[in-house]
């Protein structure tokens, strides 16, 4: 279905827990361990899925908190696989507990991986992370790979002077693999915005004029793509505040408290709680439809925007 603005809406992202084994400096840093919290049921995201599909929904995306963290993960993707109107699944990891599971994510349906790593080198990797293992990720991409899935998105979040200095041994990763390394503005969410951290997609192309534009892989993707001639994978820049791309924005998110937020960037959520308990698909139906009409036209990022919840909460 279309929003007030005449955005259609086919992308449902779903956080499956906040749960998180890492704490990024831009994401959990300070915190302590995750409290244990009620999470909606796999039956519970299966309803809301199939409760989507009412409104167009196509593409489904599991995030996070860490959505391998989820137990019933493998059920999840399978129910979810399971439901004709849906194209397309894909999850978002941090990759610290994909090695030994590649071959069961492809075998129950899931098409495509996308990895947060924002770091090349083991202890720099571990400082940014809060206890991360390099050695994980890198493996669990390679098993990925084995496995036939491709792309496979790597997602950077640079922060000036603390992994800026990568940005090339991050593009000669797409060199000779289908790795598609996207490069992230670091987006303020729930701590103060820290715009020093800020490094732009302007500035990357600056300093690396032979990246060649590339067309969108997707209408309404959020990056920009560019290529390395005679690279196979592609090179993206996610400028959420330096090049908004809201008036193209397909998705919504679901989270794992039931709350349905239509944008990243606003505080505006919906509970679908009361309609999951009346038991009534169609109430759930018609409280989807209302919120998707009431997407905000724009995300607050450069307006001093804050919000209580963080990336882990929210999933991207
Ligand atoms: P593809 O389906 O592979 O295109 O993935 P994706 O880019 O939609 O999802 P991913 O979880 O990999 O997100 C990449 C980055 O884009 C993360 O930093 C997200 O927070 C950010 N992002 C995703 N959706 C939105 C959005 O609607 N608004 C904003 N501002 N950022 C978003
Ligand atoms: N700004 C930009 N990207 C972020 N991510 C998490 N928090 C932020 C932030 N404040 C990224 C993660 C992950 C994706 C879902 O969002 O690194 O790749």
């Amino acid at each position: 279905m279309n929003d007030q603005f005449g955005r259609t809406i086919t992308y449902l992202r779903l956080s499956l827990t906040e749960r998180c084994t890492l704490k990024c400096a831009y994401c959990r840093a300070g915190e302590g361990e995750c409290p244990k919290k009620s999470e909606l049921s796999g039956e519970e995201f299966l309803r809301i899925v199939r409760a989507f599909t009412a409104v167009g929904i196509k593409k489904v995306r599991l995030t996070g908190g860490e959505p391998m963290l989820r137990r019933d993960l493998l059920d999840i993707i399978s129910g979810i696989r399971a439901i004709d109107a849906i194209e397309e699944i894909v999850i978002t990891t941090n990759g610290q507990h994909l090695a030994g599971m590649c071959a069961q994510l492809k075998q129950v349906g899931l098409n495509r991986l996308n990895i947060s790593l924002d770091s090349l080198k083991p202890e720099r990797y571990a400082e940014i992370t809060g206890g991360g293992s390099l050695e994980k990720v890198l493996s669990g991409i390679d098993e990925a790979l084995a496995a036939g899935f491709q792309p496979i998105k790597i997602n950077a979040v640079l922060l000036r002077g603390q992994n800026d200095d990568e940005i090339d041994d991050f593009i000669a990763l797409t060199k000779d693999q289908p790795i598609n390394v996207r490069f992230i503005e670091y987006m303020p969410l729930s701590a103060t915005d820290r715009t020093d951290l800020r490094v732009t997609g302007e500035e990357i192309l600056r300093a690396h004029p032979a990246l060649q534009p590339v067309e969108p892989a997707y209408a309404g993707q959020p990056s920009r793509d560019y290529q390395m001639p005679g690279h196979k994978g592609r090179v993206g820049l996610i400028n959420p505040v330096s090049h908004r791309f809201c008036a193209d924005c397909n998705r919504v998110r679901v989270m794992s408290d039931g709350m349905l937020r239509p944008c990243l960037g606003s505080n505006e959520e919906y509970s679908l709680k009361e309609a999951l308990e009346s038991g009534d698909d169609a109430v759930l139906i018609e409280t989807i439809r209302a919120a998707i009409r009431q997407k905000p036209e724009t995300h607050c990022f450069d307006s001093g925007f804050l919000t209580g919840k963080n990336m882990s909460h929210i999933g991207g």
